[in-house]
C-alpha cells in the first residue's frame, strides 16, 4: 500500500512540474474512466451476489431439501456419552484353576457371538477356564466353520487374559474324563451359577450344551456386564481375512457415494417360513414355505394366520413395504443401499419392487470379486460377519425384521457413539401401509404419519429398556431389552471413570 502510494505521487508531481493541461485533462479522463469501471464493477459483482441471494422459491426448495436431506443422516446426538468398560478397582486379576468348561455354542452367527460373551461371563462367575468354544454346524446356516475361521483366536485369549483363562483345547489327559452335562437355564442370574459351582465338587470339566441366551439381562454386577462388553467389542474380532475384506468391501461402498444405508433386508425363505409370512406371495410359494415349517422339527408353533400375524407386527417387511418406508422417510431415490442379507425370497422379481424404487442398490457380491468370495461361499457365517461389519460402520442402519443381527448392530452402534438406526415401527407402518393402498390415505399425509411414527426410533440415548409392568418370571426376561441391543448404563457412561 505504501509503496503503491509513493509511486502514485511521484507520477503526480512529475506532471504538474509539466504544467500541461492536455496531459493533465486527458490522465483526468481517464482516471474518471477507469473510476466508472471500477464503480460498474463492483456494482455488477452486487447485482450477481443479489441474484444468488434472491429468494427465489426453486433456490429455496434446494436448500430446505439439503437441510432436510442432512437431518435423515444425521446420528442423534449422544450428549456427552461414551463407551465405558474398564472393570471397576475391585476387580481381581483371574485365577488360575485346574477346572474346565467346554462350549457348544447354538444358532446363527450374531447368536454365537452373543452366546460366547455371556460364556466368557459364566466362565468368571463360577471361576473355570473356558476352552475354546465350538460352533454350531448344524443350524439352518450349515456352515462347517471353526472358531478360528471366523474370528482372532489369539486376540480374543489375549485380551481377555485378565478376566478368563481361555486355552485352544481341553488337556489330552482330561478329555476323557466324564463331564458334566449342562443346558443351563435361560436368563440365569448370578446366585444361579454360584449354586452351579457346587458341580466341581464331583467333576473337573463342566460341558454347556447350549450357548444363546443363558445369562440375565439386568441384576448383574457392574464387573461382570462390562466384561460382557470386553468380550464382544474388544475380544470377538473377526479373523483377518474377514477383516480385511470388510475392510476393501466399504471401501468400495464409499467410492460409490459419500453416505450408504446399511439395510438388514431379512426377507429369506427361513424366516419367512418360521413366521408365517405370505403377504404378498403365490399361493405356490405359500405352499412351499408351509411344507419347510412342518418339516423343521424345533419350530414349535405349525399353523400360523399371516394376515394376524402381520397385522401384530409379526413379520418382517417386505422389499416393496421397505421401499415405501424409505420413501415416506424422505430418502432420494439415488441413495445408496447396501443389503446386508443372504438370499432374497422370490429372487429378483421381488427385489424389483425395491429397486424400482432405489436402483442404487448394492450386494456384497456386486462390490466383491468372485476370486475374493470364493473362500466365503457355503460358509454363511463368515458371509454374515462381512454383512455384519458393513452395517456396523454404516451411516444409517435399518432392520427389516427384529432378530439377532438386528440387536447386536444395533447394540454395537449405541457403543460406539449412537450411530443412527431406524428401527421400523412394524404394527404401526403395516396399519398405515394397508390404509395407503385402500386410498384412505393421501401420500403427503402417509408420509407425516410415518415420520410422526418413528421420530423416537432413530437410535438416540436411552437406557435399556425393562419388561412391561406386571409380567412376572420367565416371560418377563424375555420381554426385556436384551443387554446386547442396549448396554446402557453399564458400558455406556456419562463420566470419565471407565472410560476404555
Ligand atoms: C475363585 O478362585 C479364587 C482362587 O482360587 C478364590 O480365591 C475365589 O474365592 C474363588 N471364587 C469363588 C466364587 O469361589
Ligand atoms: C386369519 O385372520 C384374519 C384376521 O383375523 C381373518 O379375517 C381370517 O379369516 C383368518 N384366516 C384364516 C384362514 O383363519
Amino acid at each position: 500500500m505504501v509503496n503503491h502510494r509513493g509511486h502514485h505521487s511521484k507520477n503526480l508531481s512529475t506532471f504538474r512540474n509539466r504544467k500541461s493541461s492536455f496531459l493533465s485533462f486527458t490522465l483526468y479522463v481517464i482516471i474518471l474512466f477507469a473510476l466508472s469501471i471500477f464503480i460498474f464493477m463492483l456494482y455488477s459483482k452486487d447485482i450477481l451476489d443479489d441474484e444468488h441471494n434472491t429468494p427465489l422459491l426453486r433456490v429455496e426448495n434446494s436448500k430446505h431439501k439439503q437441510l432436510l436431506e442432512n437431518q435423515l443422516w444425521e446420528a442423534p446426538s449422544s450428549h456427552g456419552l461414551h463407551p465405558c468398560v474398564k472393570p471397576t478397582s475391585k476387580y481381581k486379576a483371574a485365577p488360575v484353576l485346574d477346572r474346565y468348561m467346554t462350549v457348544r455354542c447354538n444358532g446363527g452367527l450374531n447368536q454365537m457371538r452373543t452366546g460366547i460373551a455371556d460364556m466368557v461371563a459364566v466362565a468368571r462367575i463360577m471361576n473355570t477356564t473356558l476352552v475354546i468354544p465350538q460352533l454350531d454346524k448344524s443350524s439352518f446356516w450349515q456352515d462347517t466353520s471353526t472358531f478360528s475361521d471366523i474370528f482372532d483366536e489369539v486376540h480374543f485369549i489375549k485380551s481377555l487374559q485378565q478376566d478368563v483363562r481361555i486355552v485352544k483345547e481341553l488337556p489330552k489327559e482330561l478329555a476323557s474324563l466324564p463331564r458334566a452335562r449342562k443346558h443351563f437355564t435361560s436368563w440365569a442370574g448370578l446366585s444361579y451359577y454360584e449354586e452351579m459351582m457346587e458341580l466341581w465338587k464331583d467333576h473337573q470339566v463342566i460341558h454347556v450344551a447350549k450357548s444363546d441366551a443363558r445369562l440375565a439381562n439386568n441384576y448383574l454386577p457392574l464387573d461382570i456386564q462390562r466384561l460382557r462388553c470386553r468380550a464382544l467389542y474388544h475380544a470377538l474380532r473377526f479373523s483377518p481375512s474377514i477383516e480385511s475384506l470388510g475392510k476393501k468391501l466399504m471401501e468400495r461402498l464409499r467410492s460409490r457415494a459419500k453416505r450408504y444405508i446399511a439395510l438388514h433386508l431379512r426377507y429369506e425363505k427361513d424366516m419367512l417360513s418360521f413366521t408365517g409370512c405370505t403377504y404378498g406371495l403365490s399361493d405356490a410359494e405359500s405352499e412351499e414355505l408351509r411344507v419347510m415349517r412342518e418339516k423343521t422339527s424345533h419350530w414349535k408353533i405349525k399353523n400360523i394366520n399371516s394376515t394376524e400375524q402381520r397385522i401384530s407386527g409379526l413379520c418382517p417387511l417386505t422389499p416393496m413395504e421397505v421401499g415405501i418406508f424409505l420413501q415416506a422417510l424422505g430418502f432420494p431415490r439415488s441413495t445408496l443401499i447396501y443389503i446386508a442379507a443372504g438370499e432374497i425370497y422370490g429372487g429378483e422379481r421381488r427385489l424389483l419392487e425395491l429397486t424400482s424404487r432405489f436402483p442404487n442398490i448394492v450386494f456384497k457380491e456386486m462390490l466383491a470379486t468372485q476370486e475374493e468370495l470364493r473362500t466365503f461361499s457355503n460358509h454363511a457365517s463368515q458371509t454374515a460377519a462381512l454383512d455384519y461389519i458393513i452395517s456396523v460402520e454404516s451411516d444409517v442402519f435399518i432392520p427389516s425384521h427384529s432378530g439377532n443381527m438386528a440387536r447386536a448392530v444395533e447394540g454395537h452402534r449405541r457403543f460406539l457413539g449412537h450411530q443412527k438406526t431406524i428401527t421400523p415401527d412394524r404394527k404401526g407402518l403395516v396399519e398405515l401401509l394397508d390404509k395407503l393402498e385402500a386410498g384412505l390415505l393421501e401420500v403427503s399425509s402417509f408420509s407425516s404419519l410415518v415420520n410422526q411414527l418413528h421420530k423416537n426410533r432413530f437410535g438416540a440415548p436411552r437406557k435399556r429398556g425393562a419388561a412391561p409392568l406386571g409380567i412376572k418370571g420367565r416371560a418377563r426376561s424375555r420381554l426385556e431389552e436384551s443387554f446386547y441391543q442396549n448396554p446402557y448404563p453399564e458400558c455406556i457412561c456419562k463420566s470419565e471413570t471407565g472410560m476404555r
